[in-house]
């Protein structure tokens, strides 16, 4: 791809950069009455407010042309028609597909309508759901399924845990009528044991959930927890204990799962963007079927707004776009995302692996260096617990931190002052890291709250902000399956809008194989005492300093 700094959007907007960097928002918003409703989106009960970044009309408009001269929409056209985007691996990435509605017509991956595929994926997540919910199925002892161990990492974990945790009703699990959940994503070993030690074999079951079914933590984790199992039941309750959500169905038959038990994943699915496929089985399972295809129609409604709307009107297209003038035009070096409400606490972790491991790539599709972009780092916590823990960076730090701010209007929590003072929170901290507090403002606060002049003098350059951060505030109406489906593939659609503009493919990962080979070669070495692999003398002598540990303390 020719080099993007080099296209005539991309010289535009560096110009238009020079005369606004000097620009305070204060001052773009003094003066502007409607500059809110005119730099907002709404969909449905999802609002999105972009009027607290450093962007003027013309921003957006150089924006959008930056957008057309990347050919957004001809890559956008592309992923729906399920062409092989995903070229160093030849594969489509339709994840539309996933929530594609029983009804809405074929949908071709590399030519190969799929929605039959998906159809029946779904049909058989309804069916063993409502088997387990219902007491029907039963296990290798005839006793009916109180806890799921979902084993999984990355992609085959985070989707779930997150959405699980997101939409469990407030109150006792059991008044939900499912299962308790577990989630096993590491392979240190305290993880599994403290989930298993207080479960009883007869009453639980296991998800295995890898689209390789090579990955090597849930691999190790499947065949402690099968251990675990078969030491109490015998080798025959794997049949009535054990699921699989694999593209793999050699490895998962190999494991002795059967296919009954067996979901498919495609190829044409990427692990960061599977939560819509039988990985959010543990959504199923936890909340009920209806509830997941409640997810999946919400994210159906943002496919269909990201499909249809002009680019100016289309909240992924200018979410990314956004994003690229902070990190590539303001010199942002992270994005935290801040979601307001503490059953998103898996959201930031979930949008890190999703931003990180689609867009923090160095190449380009074809293998060229890139000259802009790309990902930056994602972090987050839930306000207002994030607000005592890293938000005097946010406000006085050296380095500019774009934020995603994010909110229900409407809290499962009834009564008490609890929302208010939630989104108050919201509200003051997006107004302050737009506005900052200037020295008169600062000296006059201080005067008022009667801090003597001595400690004025000393204090005022601290209390000073200077503001001009820039922020996203999405207000949902509630947070429910519907609006947390159409908030997940906003995010998803904006990797992907980036990732076009920046030239690259957001559906591989060549950067986690080198780590994962050298772990295996270096845990030959830890396990048989082979020869080490070559590496560094620190590398050589960490390895050495464990095994003369191991071998003192056996
Ligand atoms: O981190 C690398 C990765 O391949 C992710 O992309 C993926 O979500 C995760 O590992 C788990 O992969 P699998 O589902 O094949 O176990």
């Amino acid at each position: 791809m020719a080099s993007l700094k080099r296209t005539a959007a991309w010289k535009a907007l560096a110009a238009h950069h020079k005369k606004i960097s000097t620009t305070h928002m204060r001052d773009l918003f003094a003066g502007d009455d409607n500059r809110f409703d005119r730099l907002s989106l709404g969909l449905g009960g999802l609002f999105l407010d972009y009027s607290k970044n450093l962007i003027s009309d013309d921003t957006v408009a150089l924006l959008i042309d930056l957008a057309r001269q990347t050919d957004v929409e001809g890559w956008r056209q592309r992923m729906f028609d399920g062409e092989i985007l995903n070229n160093t691996e030849s594969r489509a990435a339709l994840h539309v597909a996933l929530r594609h509605p029983d009804d809405g017509g074929p949908m071709m991956a590399a030519g190969v309508d799929v929605m039959p595929d998906v159809r029946a994926n779904r049909d058989k997540m309804r069916t063993v759901t409502e088997a387990i919910r219902s007491g029907d199925w039963k296990g290798a002892t005839g006793e009916k399924i109180n806890a799921i161990v979902h084993i999984g990492t990355g992609g085959s974990h985070l989707g779930p845990e997150m959405v699980t945790e997101a939409l469990r009703p407030l109150g006792p699990p059991e008044a939900n009528g499912g299962p308790e959940m577990h989630f096993v994503s590491n392979v240190d070993g305290v993880q599994i044991a403290g989930v298993l030690e207080g479960l009883s074999p007869e009453t639980t079951l296991f998800i295995a959930a890898s689209k390789t079914f090579t990955t090597e933590e849930t691999i190790t984790n499947a065949r402690t927890a099968k251990d675990w199992l078969v030491a109490a039941l015998g080798e025959e309750a794997t049949l009535r204990h054990f699921i699989a959500i694999s593209g793999n169905a050699k490895a998962v038959a190999n494991f002795g799962i059967p296919d009954d038990n067996t979901f498919a994943l495609w190829d044409w699915v990427g692990g960061r963007y599977s939560v819509c496929s039988a990985i959010g089985l543990p959504i199923a399972l936890s909340l009920g079927m209806d509830t997941f295809e409640e997810l999946l129609r919400g994210a159906h409604d943002m496919d269909c707004h990201f499909r249809d709307s002009p680019l100016e009107k289309n909240m992924p297209v200018i979410l990314g776009l956004i994003g690229i003038w902070n990190i590539d035009f303001l010199d942002a070096q992270a994005l935290a995302i801040l979601p307001y409400d503490e059953g998103l606490r898996g959201l930031p972790n979930y949008l890190r692996q999703l931003e990180m491991e689609s867009n923090g790539k160095a190449l380009d599709r074809d293998g060229n260096p890139v000259d802009a972009g790309t990902a930056t780092v994602v972090f987050g916590d839930p306000g207002t617990r994030g607000q005592h823990a890293f938000y005097q960076a946010l406000h006085q730090g050296r380095q500019r931190i774009a934020c995603d701010f994010i909110a229900p209007m409407e809290s499962r929590h009834k009564g008490g002052s609890h929302h208010d003072r939630l989104l108050a929170n919201f509200f003051a901290q997006t107004e302050a890291l737009m506005a900052g507090r200037t020295s008169d403002e600062a000296q006059a606060a201080m005067v008022l709250r009667g801090v003597p002049e001595t400690e004025r003098k000393k204090q005022l350059p601290h209390r000073v902000f200077e503001g001009n951060r820039p922020t996203n505030s999405i207000l949902l109406e509630r947070l429910d399956a519907f609006s947390l489906g159409q908030l997940i593939a906003l995010y998803e659609h904006k990797a992907f809008v980036q990732a076009a503009i920046w030239g690259l493919n957001p559906f591989d990962q060549w950067g986690v194989e080198w780590g994962k080979e050298l772990a295996t070669q270096i845990l030959e070495t830890l396990e048989t005492g082979a020869t080490a692999p070559k590496t560094c003398a620190s590398t050589t002598g960490l390895i050495d300093r464990y095994k003369s540990w191991k071998a003192k303390n056996r």
